[in-house]
């Protein structure tokens, strides 16, 4: 039995050295910036108080949150874990539970924050397919703009144990599998991992915990915009400000996202995404071969296979399923034996 189930994704949480700097950055990116508090926050247009919060700082991923249905469902959280539950003394209020996680990541679960109305800024236009003409007698006139960023989708973070932070946010949180990825048969990488809403249709995940070789880190966080016009307007007002592409545009095959992934001034991967499944909880867990995650159903290659002479996907995944086996065998081992 979980701890509770949250309804979704609430922000992620950075630190960096100019405020000033990422401010830029996320203002290309389509956030609407303001700073509190001596924090800087970037706002979508879904009423939400923020979705990122940058403090001043070295260079450092911080915190993920994520939101609780009800600040009762909070008291529950808090009581389970024996934490405190406390004023959230940042824009919107509300309350908020601080917990550490098994890699020792920050998880900050909110309830009670202030809304305001969503906003509508990008005109979203029927459109016209073989199947269906929707859009009879007007014109699509697209404005060059940043991508009009809706809300905050999911948040990639490598963990040392997979199983371990599977179990540990499933058990507070309440997260279903959507598709479990593997290296190689029986030898699980990660999992896609939704919120249960019950009947209402949930993102294919909030959260994916990945097992791979490497420092521990946030791999990315990924934003909603308004459909594929408004990604494609993002990106190349991106490009035209010199931004730091990371991959992209394609559609994934697991959560079939069309996507755009771009670096901040700092290194942290920030990602545009539209057109995502959705699942409800009757929809069973899937397995996935390592091979779907890096591949595209079209569009631009992973940036490891993008080089003249890209390795095999076979290669890679042995080579990850090994690290995995080497690095969960030494885990079995009895530890503090001194020889
Ligand atoms: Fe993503």
């Amino acid at each position: 039995m979980p701890g509770i189930k949250v309804e979704d994704i609430a922000h992620v949480r950075f630190s960096a050295p100019d405020l000033r700097v990422m401010r830029a950055f996320l203002e290309d990116f389509g956030l609407r910036c303001f700073e509190d508090g001596g924090r800087l926050y970037g706002a979508a247009s879904d009423g939400r108080p923020f979705v990122h919060v940058t403090e001043a700082g070295p260079a450092k991923f911080l915190a993920v949150g994520f939101r609780a249905k009800s600040v009762a469902d909070l008291e529950r959280l808090a009581a389970l874990e024996n934490v405190p539950v406390t004023d959230l003394d940042e824009p919107g209020g509300g309350k908020i539970v601080r917990l550490i996680d098994p890699d020792g990541y920050r998880v900050e679960v909110v309830a009670g924050q202030a809304t305001s109305e969503a906003i509508s800024q990008f005109a979203d236009l029927p459109r016209n397919t073989v199947a269906a003409k929707a859009r009879i007698r007007s014109t699509v006139r697209l404005e060059a703009a940043p991508s009009h960023v809706r809300r905050i989708g999911h948040a990639v973070l490598k963990v040392r144990d997979f199983r371990a932070s599977e179990a540990w946010y499933k058990k507070r949180f309440g997260f279903l599998t959507s598709d479990e990825v593997e290296a190689a048969k029986d030898v699980p990488l990660g999992a896609f991992m939704r919120c249960d809403r019950g009947d209402e249709p949930s993102d294919h995940h909030t959260l994916f915990l990945a097992q791979m070789p490497g420092a521990l880190g946030l791999l990315h966080a990924a934003f909603e915009v308004a459909n594929f016009d408004d990604l494609m307007l993002g990106h190349q007002h991106l490009t035209a400000r010199n931004r730091k592409a990371a991959w992209g545009v394609g559609r994934h095959i697991m959560g079939s996202q069309i996507f755009d992934y771009w670096t901040d001034p700092f290194g942290n991967e920030l990602e545009h995404w539209t057109d995502g499944d959705l699942f409800t909880a009757a929809d069973p867990p899937q397995r996935a071969p390592m091979s779907a995650l890096l591949a595209v159903q079209w569009g631009s290659p992973h940036p490891m296979f993008a080089a003249k002479a890209p390795p095999p996907m076979s290669v890679v995944s042995f080579l990850i399923a090994l690290h995995l086996r080497i690095s969960r065998l030494f885990r079995a081992q009895p530890k503090g034996i001194q020889a």
